[in-house]
């Protein structure tokens, strides 16, 4: 059945009742008056406009039966109102005491107000059951990927400390990689973090892509060069708004990704114009990204459960950032399968 507004429901309460009340009104006015002639004779005199005892008694008896219906009429129509309301302040009970998978569940669709403020107060309640799943899944993960740096700092110092360890500049090197890398964790936290809430700063400035793109490749090229791929690039000059220290970060992340994750072979890294949008895709030729992960990757801390991940030991936060970077500028980052065989990332960037 579909749900009516409750000001369309109390209108047709009120026009049953009336009819209802006139119905009754005739019926027993004219039953009433058939049985008094049929076994008593005439009823009252013609021209005779005081009250008798037979008129008193169909007075009271037409009340009487009016006031039934509409009173039995008026409780099926509340009913249907506070019964979804009884069971919303149960669920709302039952999670403000922490339980928070507890749903609003109301047979009653009658009134359209209620139904849709349960299926929005339903909404709300799943939303916050997932969010402070995700929370959780956070902390957790968080707390996972922190524990090895702090571990190994923590070994070496104790050991340093000991006389175990001597200082030399191996160990040292060490100790600053593991603290590079606390860093890096904390701070793409704090890029997404700060994305998520809106607040990631875009410090915007007019810049040629094709340079930008160009200084991201010169930096990592050695770390290419030593997985034996080879840049092929494609660039077209574009004038683009972007902060450019961002946009050389997120292209350097996916850039990063292809030195760990991609085969011997080259990286194809284009740029064109489209729609007031700059196009930048990388494409490589490795594996790919196989599976359900290509739908969460832009999500913190998705990574393949395979080996090689965990060989090359990325914490899941490198496309997360991407995402936010490309977000914050009003853009966009989507995976799709290259012709070349492997990953294809492409970027998509408002020019104004
Ligand atoms: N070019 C690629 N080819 C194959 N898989 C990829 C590629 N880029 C990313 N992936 C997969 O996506 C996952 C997520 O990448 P992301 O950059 O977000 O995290 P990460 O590289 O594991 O860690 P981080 O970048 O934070 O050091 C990777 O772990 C990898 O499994
Ligand atoms: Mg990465």
């Amino acid at each position: 059945m579909k749900p009516i507004s409750l000001n369309r429901a109390l209108i047709i309460l009120m026009m049953k009742m009336t009819i209802y009340s006139t119905i009754i009104a005739f019926s027993v006015y004219y039953l009433t008056t058939w049985v008094a002639v049929k076994y008593y004779g005439r009823v009252s005199a013609d021209n005779d406009l005081s009250m008798t005892g037979f008129d008193w008694f169909q007075f009271v008896i037409i009340n009487l039966l009016s006031l039934i219906v509409s009173t039995l009429a008026t409780i099926k129509l509340s009913r249907k109102i506070i019964h979804p309301l009884l069971t919303l302040a149960d669920a709302s009970r039952k999670i403000s005491s922490g339980e928070l998978s507890a749903r609003a569940v109301s047979e009653s669709v009658y009134i359209k107000e209620t139904t849709e403020l349960i299926s929005d107060f339903n909404s709300m309640a799943q939303r916050l059951e997932h969010t402070s799943g995700e929370i959780k899944t956070w902390n957790a993960a968080i707390a996972h990927e922190l524990r090895t740096p702090v571990t190994i700092l923590h070994g070496r110092l104790q050991g340093l400390s000991d006389g175990v360890f001597f200082p030399d500049e191996k160990l040292y090197k060490n100790l600053l990689k593991q603290v590079e890398g606390l860093a890096r964790i904390i701070e793409d936290l704090r890029t997404i973090s700060l994305a998520e809430s809106g607040y990631l700063s875009i410090k915007a400035d007019r810049v040629n892509i094709k340079t930008e793109i160009a200084c991201v490749i010169e930096a990592i090229l050695p770390a290419l060069t030593s997985k034996s791929i080879r840049p092929v690039t494609r660039l077209d000059n574009i004038s683009v708004l972007c902060d450019p220290v961002r946009i050389r970060q997120a292209i350097l992340a996916i850039l990063d990704n292809v030195t760990r994750y991609a085969q011997p072979g080259i990286v194809l890294i284009s740029s064109f114009e489209k729609n007031d949008c700059v196009i930048i895709t990388v494409e490589d030729e490795g594996k790919g990204v196989e599976g359900e992960l290509q739908q969460t990757l832009f999500e913190p801390f998705r990574r393949a459960e395979d080996s090689r991940s965990r060989e090359y030991g990325g914490s899941g936060l490198g496309l997360a950032v991407v995402n936010a970077i490309l977000r914050a500028h009003g853009g966009n980052v989507a995976y799709f399968k290259s012709e070349l065989g492997g990953a294809g990332f492409r970027i998509e960037l408002p020019t104004k």
